[in-house]
This record gives structure tokens, sequence and C-alpha cells, in this order.
């Protein structure tokens, strides 16, 4: 089969998903899908289970019950090994960035290509160097993650993530803390990456405006249970705590979510 065919069967779906820490339960019975090749946002209050949804789809973490099916795979009841091949087709690129602190930029982004692509060191060159253009870096080639801005961070994280040209793409909080220009280059680059290579997109954002623009699909976690559909359909929607997130007129009581109260400005 070649690569875009298997890129285009893709997809995420979760069945009856239970997952706690502890005696902190996230997700009681989360049953929820991604589309195969789209681009979906997933939004909910802080500490609604957003990143705890990628680190599932990783692998990262284990369901209590329930099955996650990652492009045809359950992943939930898999060894080590056989989730290390899953990871193969993923990019994920963490909320905090998750660079190694001890390699350059360079070196970060170079790191999944030699491991893994049969590559001269000029070719990783050149797509470490296209990578960075695309999240709009130069020169950081010799910086140490310390020494980069909270927005550098994010964006080389992004590059990072999409390095192998994965079947799917997993972005936590991409936009956050970066300046408009920024954010706007981020959102080209991630769209490019779904419409010109297929490439599922699952991203997790606070910024609404995005996601409408963005999204062909939005999944929005809330207390009882998630809500999904097209920008549009959702636009629309008249249930009022659908209309209070995409409106950003914020009732905790309607949309609850763990234990910090979301700031209204995040979801403008
Ligand atoms: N490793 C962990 N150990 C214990 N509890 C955790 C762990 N990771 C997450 N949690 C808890 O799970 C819940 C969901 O956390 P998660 O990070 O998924 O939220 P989120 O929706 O991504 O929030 P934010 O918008 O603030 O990033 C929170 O109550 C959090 O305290
Ligand atoms: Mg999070």
């Amino acid at each position: 089969m070649r690569g875009t065919e298997a890129r285009h069967e893709a997809q995420v779906a979760f069945s009856n998903v239970g997952m706690s820490f502890g005696r902190r339960e996230v997700f009681r019975s989360l049953s929820c899908g991604f589309p195969a090749g789209k681009l979906s946002v997933i939004l909910g209050g802080s500490g609604s289970g957003k990143s705890t949804m990628l680190r599932l789809m990783g692998g990262l973490v284990r369901p209590s019950s329930g099955t996650i099916r990652v492009a045809d795979t359950d992943v939930t009841t898999l060894s080590e090994s056989r989730l290390f091949e899953v990871r193969q087709k993923l990019g994920m690129m963490f909320q905090g960035g998750a660079l190694l602190d001890a390699l350059t930029v360079f070196d970060n982004l170079a790191l999944p290509l030699r491991e893994r692509a049969d590559m001269s060191e000029a070719e990783i060159a050149d797509l470490v160097h296209a990578r960075l253009e695309a999240v709009g870096l130069a020169d950081v080639d010799d910086l140490l993650p310390g020494q980069l801005s909270g927005g550098m961070v994010k964006r080389v994280a992004v590059a990072r993530a999409t390095m192998m040209q994965p079947a799917i793409l997993l972005c936590d909080e991409p936009f956050s803390g970066l300046d408009p220009i920024s954010a706007a280059r981020i959102e080209r680059l991630l769209l490019g990456i779904n419409r010109d290579h297929g490439i599922t997109v699952i991203l997790v954002s606070h910024s609404v405006a995005s996601t409408l623009r963005m999204a062909d699909h939005v999944l929005i976690l809330l207390p009882d249970g998630p809500i999904e559909g097209s920008p549009t359909t959702l636009a629309s929607a008249t249930d009022p705590r659908v209309r209070a997130f995409l409106g950003g007129e914020v009732d905790e009581t309607l949309i609850g979510g763990g234990e910090d109260p979301v700031p209204s400005g995040l979801l403008s």
C-alpha cells in the first residue's frame, strides 16, 4: 500500500473510555471519533482532560476501561514494543514542548531523522532548516531549549512533530503564548500539513476563533460528556453550553471542567 493511502485510513476512536489518576476521575465513559484525513480540534475547560486524551492516543497513559483505536490498532492493550510501532505513525507536540534540554535546537529536530530515516546529514540539515523556516525561525540551530523564549519553544516543538510526515499529528495548544503573526504562521503550517498531505491532525486549543477557521471537526469536552460536530453545526447549536463555549460567555456552571477557572480571555 502506498503511503498516502495508508494515511487516509488513519483515524482515532475512543469507545467507552474510563480514565482516572488515582481517585481523580477524568473520563467515565468517553466515546468520540476523529475522522481520517481531517483536522479536528479538542476544546474544553482547563483540567477537562484534553492533554490526557492526546496522551491516551499516544499510549503514554492507559485507560482504566474502554478501547482507543489509533490507525486501526487498539492501543489500550498493546505491549510497549507494539506501542512503539504505533508511535512511529504519530507526530506528537506536547503542551510544554518536551524538547531535550541537553540538545541544541538543530539536534532536537534532527534526532528523529537520524534514528529512523536513511538520510545524509546534508539532507537532514535541509529538512531541519525548511521546518524551522515554516514556523518562522532562523539562526537558532545552536541554541539550547533553555535559551529560547516560550513561544520559540512552542514553534520548535511544532517543527519537531512534523519532521517525519506522520500519519497522525497531535498538537497540544500550538498557539498559546504566541504573538498573532506566529500563531497565524503555525495555523497555516498545520492546515497545509492536513490539506496538502492528507495527514490527520488533532489539536488541543483554547482559541475558539482559530478553531472555527481551521477545523473540519470539533470536540468540546463538557462535564457530562463530549459534544462533537462541524464548526458550522456547533456555531448554530442552541445548547447553552456550546454557545457559552464558542461565544466566550464563560459561565463555569455550564462548562465546568477541573479545578482552574478558565479566564474568558483564553476563549477569545
Ligand atoms: N499525571 C497525572 N497525575 C495525576 N493527575 C493528572 C495527571 N495528568 C493529568 N491529571 C489530572 O487530570 C485532569 C485532566 O488534566 P489534563 O492535563 O488532561 O487537562 P487539560 O484539559 O489538558 O487542561 P489545560 O487546559 O489546563 O491544559 C486534571 O484534573 C489533572 O489534574
Ligand atoms: Mg492540557
